[in-house]
C-alpha cells in the first residue's frame, strides 16, 4: 500500500503567497512523485474556532478547492475534499480528546497566540483545535504532512495522540512527520515576521495582478543601515528572490555589496518573479470558474472517497475503545 499524505488549509478566503510557498508547493511536490496516496482538505471546522463570517464561509471553502485545482492538483490523482462533509472528523476528535489533557493544550504557543488575538472567544473549540487536527491526520493514517514550520507543535500533538491511542487501545496509527518545503518560512512584506492573512499589508494574494504585486513589493521598507548591513525588508526581498528566481540572486547580491544596488530594481525583479509563478494559476482559475459543475463534482466525489476511509478508521477505533 502507498504511504498517505494529508494536509489542510483553513477557509479564510483565497490563498496567499505564504500558503502557496509554505504548504501548497509541498503538496504539489509530493503529489508529483506518484508515490503517495494524497488527501488535501479544506478545514472548515477549524475555521469555526475563531470569529468568522457565516455568510461567506461556503464560498471561501469553494475558493480553496478551486485554488487546489488551479495550482495543478488533479482530482484523478488527489483526493480533494471538505472537512465538514466527512462528519467522522468531529467524531474521531472526540475520541482523541479522551487521551489529551487540558494542561497540554493550554500550553501550546498557537493557543496562547489566539487567546491574545481574540480574548473574548476562548472556546472549547479553540482549545480542541490541535485534537481536531490530529483527527484529520490520523483518520487517513498519514505518514507525511506538508505544512509550514509554525504547525510543528500541532504535528507533535498528533504524534503524541497516536502513541497514546496505540498504547492504551492497541490501534495502529503511524506517527506523522512534517514535510518541509523550501518556502517553509515566507517573510512578510512589512519586513517583520511571516506573511499572514491577519496582518494587513503583509501578503500577496494568488489572484493579484502584476500592478498590484508591484505596488505591494515596492512598499517593502528598505531603509539602508550604516555599515552595509541588510535591513529586514531587504532580507525579505532576497528571500523571495531565492524562492522564486534563484538564478538572479548573485548579481543583486554583488550590487548590494558594492553599493550600486537600486532597491526599486530589486523590487521590480521580485514582483516579476512572483507574477511569473502566479500567472499560469490565474489562467487555470478562470477556466475553472467558468465550469461550476466540474467543481461541484470534484467536491462531491472527494467527500465520498475520503468518507470511505474515514468510516473504516472510526469503526476500528470504536471497536478498540469498546464502543462497537
Ligand atoms: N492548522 C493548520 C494551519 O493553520 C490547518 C490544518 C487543519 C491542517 N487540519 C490540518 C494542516 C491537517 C495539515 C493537516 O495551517
Amino acid at each position: 500500500m502507498k504511504k498517505r499524505v494529508l494536509s489542510g488549509i483553513r477557509a479564510t478566503g483565497r490563498l496567499h503567497l505564504g500558503n502557496y510557498l509554505g504548504a501548497v508547493k509541498g503538496m504539489l511536490e509530493l503529489s508529483a512523485t506518484g508515490e503517495y496516496d494524497t488527501y488535501f482538505m479544506v478545514v472548515d471546522l477549524h475555521t469555526l474556532t475563531t470569529p468568522y463570517n457565516k455568510g461567506t464561509l461556503k464560498q471561501s471553502v469553494r475558493d480553496i478547492i478551486i485554488d487546489y485545482l488551479a495550482v495543478g492538483l488533479d482530482p484523478e490523482h488527489n483526493t480533494l475534499f471538505v472537512q465538514s462533509m466527512v462528519p467522522e472528523h468531529a467524531e474521531l476528535a472526540f475520541y482523541f480528546s479522551t487521551v489529551t489533557t487540558v494542561a497540554k493544550m493550554q500550553h501550546l504557543p498557537t493557543f496562547k497566540d489566539k487567546v491574545k488575538q481574540h480574548p473574548d472567544h476562548v472556546t472549547m473549540a479553540l482549545l480542541n483545535y490541535p485534537v481536531l487536527m490530529a483527527a484529520d491526520i490520523l483518520m487517513y493514517k498519514a505518514a507525511l504532512v506538508p505544512v509550514g514550520i509554525d504547525q510543528e507543535p500541532h504535528i507533535e500533538v498528533a504524534r503524541e495522540i497516536a502513541r497514546r491511542m496505540n498504547q492504551d487501545y492497541g490501534t495502529d496509527f503511524p506517527e506523522p512527520k512534517r514535510f518541509a518545503t523550501k518556502g517553509g518560512y515566507v517573510p512578510s512584506l512589512t519586513g517583520e515576521g511571516k506573511m499572514s492573512k491577519s496582518v494587513e499589508g503583509s501578503y500577496i494574494n494568488l489572484a493579484d495582478s502584476l500592478e498590484e504585486i508591484r505596488r505591494k513589493v515596492r512598499s517593502v521598507p528598505t531603509a539602508t543601515i550604516a555599515g552595509g548591513v541588510m535591513s529586514d525588508g531587504v532580507k525579505a526581498l532576497f528571500e523571495f528572490m531565492e524562492l522564486l528566481a534563484p538564478e538572479k540572486v548573485d548579481s543583486f547580491q554583488t550590487a548590494f555589496k558594492d553599493g550600486s544596488l537600486k532597491f526599486v530594481e530589486l523590487k521590480d525583479a521580485v514582483a516579476e518573479a512572483i507574477y511569473n509563478e502566479l500567472k499560469p494559476m490565474q489562467e487555470k482559475r478562470k477556466q475553472l470558474e467558468a465550469d461550476p459543475d466540474f467543481v461541484d463534482r470534484v467536491i462531491k466525489e472527494g467527500a465520498e472517497k475520503a468518507r470511505a476511509v474515514a468510516r473504516q478508521t472510526v469503526f476500528e477505533v470504536k471497536q478498540k475503545m469498546g464502543l462497537a
